[in-house]
């Protein structure tokens, strides 16, 4: 039996993933050690190996088939845009897909006026403003502390992650408008989900188990 191998966005979503294999028996012992700097983690039993990766390569592991699944948030795959199957929501890292910016800032929206949207997400931005609403925008790309952009006059408004609101309400910012929900999602390889049909299907239907 070869080895199935999952890709996993680091941090939050790894861990929560890894727990849930464990609930389900599949276990790694050397990724509970908080001090450990390696990358991948073999259950020999299961014939399963993880991997972690920075969340916006899981998408790409998971394409070239270098992983047959990843587990990533819905805003990585929708601004990656690979060829993959999204089979499964897992429910948790829920989280919203926002325009935010200030509340003088909404006229801008309903006028149709050429604004500036800053974005860790272009993609996401640029389809939301070209497709959903038909609005000529221009997009400026950031790497973080995307609601500084606003305050500081880089841009109008902002597309960005709004969680629990605190940043927004912090910095004198709204959610202008949502554009849609996010959560953490299970991604398959195009191939894997044929030629190993039987192990991922049952795998995701244990996996649903547990979540619900
Ligand atoms: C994310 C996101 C928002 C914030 C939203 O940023 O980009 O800034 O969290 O969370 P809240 O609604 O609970 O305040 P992250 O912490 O990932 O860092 P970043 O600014 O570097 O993107």
């Amino acid at each position: 039996m070869r080895y199935l191998t999952f890709a996993l966005a680091k941090g939050r979503l790894a861990k929560k993933t890894l727990a849930m294999f464990e609930q389900m028996g599949i276990t790694c012992e050397e990724a509970k050690d908080p001090d450990t700097r390696k990358l991948i983690f073999t259950n020999e039993e299961h014939k399963i190996r993880f991997f972690l990766a920075k969340a916006s390569d899981v998408p790409t592991y998971v394409e070239y088939g270098a992983a047959d699944i990843g587990v990533v948030g819905k805003d990585t795959i929708m601004e990656e845009g690979r060829n993959l199957y999204e089979v499964m929501d897992l429910g948790f890292g829920r989280c919203r897909m926002c325009v935010c910016g200030p509340a003088s800032a909404r006229e801008l929206l309903s006028k149709n006026e050429i604004i500036r949207v800053a974005s860790k997400y272009p993609n996401i931005a640029k389809n939301y403003f070209s497709e959903k609403k038909n609005q000529t925008v221009e997009i400026i790309k950031l790497n973080g502390s995307v609601e500084l952009a606003p305050l500081v006059d880089l841009s109008e408004v902002i597309v960005d992650i709004v969680e629990t609101g605190s940043t927004l309400r912090e910095n004198g910012l709204e959610v202008l408008e949502e554009i849609c929900p996010l959560s953490a999602r299970v991604v398959v390889n195009q191939v894997s989900l044929k030629m190993e049909h039987e192990r991922i299907r049952k795998l995701l239907n244990d996996l649903n188990e547990i979540i619900h």
